[in-house]
């Protein structure tokens, strides 16, 4: 039997690829953020750069809490991997920014705040958890990437501080990993409706995430 074209679409595309697909537009909106078109035209202050920096570390205190407490989930602990989890890397680069005393400069946003309550919120239920961990992990693996070269730049870091947040070192050849997580992504075994869901918790992480670096904007001008 032939079977309609979009329906061998449906059959042969691996998830990873309808996933990517399907809120690609979310990405496009998360990347035309003008707070990082800011930063990337370097016209912030390293303490402005600091300000997305310290909404990072929040947000990673509850996105790698939560890989912590699901890494035996036989589903979600297939995403755990220790390399990736970002507080010291982030602590570091806050120490660079702010100085010894930076833990009394940072606080969570509203928008954060929102965030990290939605990541909370995925503690049963694992493909919101992968949604979450997707929409940060392989960004910061891919765009975040070049962000960290145009961050040396600007600002002139090394390693030990400043973009530690961008640096993988524990996982090796990053377009292997990426890949191997895409494999993962394609193994999950999700019905049509839950790949449906989990589709629409990345499209939520993506404008949640958009809204911080939104609101980081407000946050930067004000000060000005
Ligand atoms: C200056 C800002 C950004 C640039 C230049 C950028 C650029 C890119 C590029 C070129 C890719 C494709 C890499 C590949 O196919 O291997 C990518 C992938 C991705 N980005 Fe971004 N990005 C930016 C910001 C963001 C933000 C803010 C987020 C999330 C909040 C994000 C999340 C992702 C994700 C999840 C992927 C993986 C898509 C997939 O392969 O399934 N990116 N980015």
């Amino acid at each position: 039997m032939k079977l309609p074209c979009e329906l061998r679409q449906a059959v042969t595309t691996p998830f990873s690829e309808t996933l990517k697909n399907a809120t690609w537009a979310d990405h496009e909106s998360a990347e035309g953020e003008s707070y990082l078109a800011e930063l990337m035209g370097g016209r912030l202050s390293e303490h402005e750069y600091g300000e997305m920096v310290s909404q990072h570390y929040f947000a990673y205190i509850a996105l790698d809490g939560l890989s912590r407490q699901l890494a035996d989930h036989p589903v979600a602990g297939r995403f755990v991997f220790p390399e990736l989890y970002r507080e010291r890397a982030l602590e570091r680069d806050l120490a660079t920014i702010y100085g010894p005393s930076w833990r009394s400069r940072i606080a969570p946003s509203k928008a954060t705040r929102t965030l990290v309550a939605r990541i909370h919120q995925m503690a049963d239920w694992p493909s919101g958890y992968i949604a979450h961990h997707y929409t940060r992990y392989l960004g910061d693996l891919s765009g975040g990437q070049f962000i960290r070269m145009e961050l040396q730049k600007i600002y002139g870091y090394g390693t030990g501080g400043g973009v530690d947040f961008y640096i993988f070192d524990g996982l090796g050849s990053l377009p292997r990993f990426k890949n191997e997580y895409r494999a993962r992504l394609d193994e999950l075994e999700l019905d049509d409706r839950e790949r449906q869901r989990m589709i629409r918790e990345v499209k939520l992480a993506y404008q949640l995430n958009t809204e911080v670096l939104a609101e980081l904007l407000h946050v930067v001008k004000t000060a000005a």
